[in-house]
């Protein structure tokens, strides 16, 4: 398997430009299938999520034309079979995502179950609740969810907890139903209102996305758009740690601050000097060593459980002890351990890392588990004495784009190694 060498020590200096968002192109793909005609996409990133969502739209028989930097048309028109196979379920759950659309435009749906992954269970009860109170016959199946339905009706569901893709997936099916559905405690993800912003320009009628009460007006049909994808704000937010873990000054272009208040606010009491405006973030840490900070997860716009792994690398090293609170997935520590074998002092209590940061973390190879847990070790590796070999980094490759260019960008000493 592919593994990054990083070679520790360096102060990152300069500048890179942030990638579309994952969590947005992913749910804005599989919106496609709700229009009767052509949408394009922009600004998508090339991500290993981004090309299994192509690959399971075209053994749909979905023509997905690739276009210059990585624009694509998806034209529905050419659909012939309604089902998203275990094989390509497996490797990403998102492709729960094509499950409302399917439904809503088509009437029927075979999505294989996501299992769980490294990170939690994963279910997806509260997605399958949605659509049967809006008149879909869902059976559980040999691993299958079988989904049939005529026309979906409006339903009023409330949400419990908070779910980012059972919120986006309960949307998308609501465009085309009979009358109006609400969806009350909604996810408020950037992610989630740039989908809604895709879907009104395609013709559907959503108001509040961004608040926790999305109402929907069910319309006849979508039709096809242009539509660009906001910058990923996990990106953002992992490249501003790595400036900030390793004292730097990093300058992140075509992003916006508004998306990661919770994080810069954070970075602010880690000691960074943080400046943004329109579409760049600098932080500046002076050269100065980062303090240890407390953040606790939650559902946006709280602290974003996605940089909870990169935040417990920064207080590995940083000055004091730090706290790092869990609360939105059961299982997100995996990376703990790879800390503690380059020399991190944490301890796992329950949902909780205790830190003592130590000086510095010493080079060592260690095991990729997850996305974001992978990023900690990079981040940590760019931080330890001598050579970090993160190994399974196809783990990484699904939501980084291009990341050891981006870092050697910034002035780190990372290579790939190809297995
Ligand atoms: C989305 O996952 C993101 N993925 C995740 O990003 C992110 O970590 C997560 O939201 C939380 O922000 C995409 O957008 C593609 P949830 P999702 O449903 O929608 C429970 C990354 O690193 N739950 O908001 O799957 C669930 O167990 C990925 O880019 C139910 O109980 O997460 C969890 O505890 C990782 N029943 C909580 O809700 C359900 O039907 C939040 O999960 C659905 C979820």
């Amino acid at each position: 398997m592919n593994r990054l060498s990083i070679e520790g020590g360096t102060r990152l200096d300069g500048q890179i430009r942030i990638s579309g968002a994952k969590n947005a192109t992913l749910p804005i793909l599989a919106a496609a299938l709700l229009a009767d005609s052509p949408l394009t996409v922009g600004n998508v990133p090339h991500l290993h999520d981004v090309t299994t969502t192509v690959t399971l739209l075209r053994r749909m028989g979905v023509e997905v034309t690739v276009g210059e930097r990585m624009q694509l048309e998806i034209d529905p028109g050419t659909l012939k079979e309604c089902i998203a196979p275990y094989d390509l379920v497996r490797t990403m759950r998102a492709s729960i995502l094509v499950l409302g659309p399917l439904l809503a435009h088509f009437g029927e749906a075979d999505v294989s179950l996501p299992g769980g992954c490294a990170i939690g269970s994963r279910p997806v009860d509260l997605h399958l609740q949605g659509l049967r109170a809006m008149g879909a016959d869902i059976v559980v199946d040999n691993g299958y969810i079988q989904a049939r339905c005529g026309r979906l009706r409006g339903a009023q569901i409330l949400m419990s907890p908070v779910s980012v893709t059972g919120t986006e997936n309960l949307m998308m099916a609501a465009t085309l139903a009979e009358g109006e559905t609400t969806i009350e405690n909604a996810a408020r993800e950037p992610e989630v209102v740039d989908l809604a912003k895709c879907l009104n320009q395609m013709g559907a009628k959503i108001e509040g996305a961004g608040s926790d009460l999305i109402r929907i007006t069910g319309v006849k049909r979508l039709g096809g758009t242009h539509y660009d994808v906001l910058p990923d704000r996990i990106e953002t937010g992992t490249y501003l740690v790595a400036g900030a873990l390793t004292g730097g000054h990093v300058r992140l272009k075509q992003t916006r601050a508004d998306m990661v208040q919770s994080i810069i606010e954070k970075l602010q009491e880690a000691g960074a000097e943080i400046t943004s405006d329109q579409d760049w973030i600098e932080l500046d840490m002076k050269g100065r060593r980062p303090l240890a900070v407390s953040v606790h997860t939650a559902p946006y716009p709280e602290f974003p459980t996605d940089m909870q792994a990169q935040f417990t690398a920064l207080n590995a090293i940083a000055k004091g002890a730090g706290v790092v609170t869990e609360t939105v997935f059961e299982n997100r520590f995996m990376h703990v351990q790879e800390l503690a074998r380059m020399g991190a002092d944490l301890q796992l209590e329950g949902n909780t890392v205790f830190t003592r940061g130590v000086a510095g973390l010493k080079g060592a190879p260690v095991m990729a588990t997850d996305l974001r847990a992978s990023a900690s070790l990079v981040l940590a590796g760019l931080v330890a004495e001598g050579e970090t070999l993160v190994d399974r980094i196809y783990h990484i490759d699904r939501g980084y784009e291009c990341i050891e260019e981006k870092l050697s960008q910034l002035g780190a000493h990372i290579r790939r190694i190809p297995a």
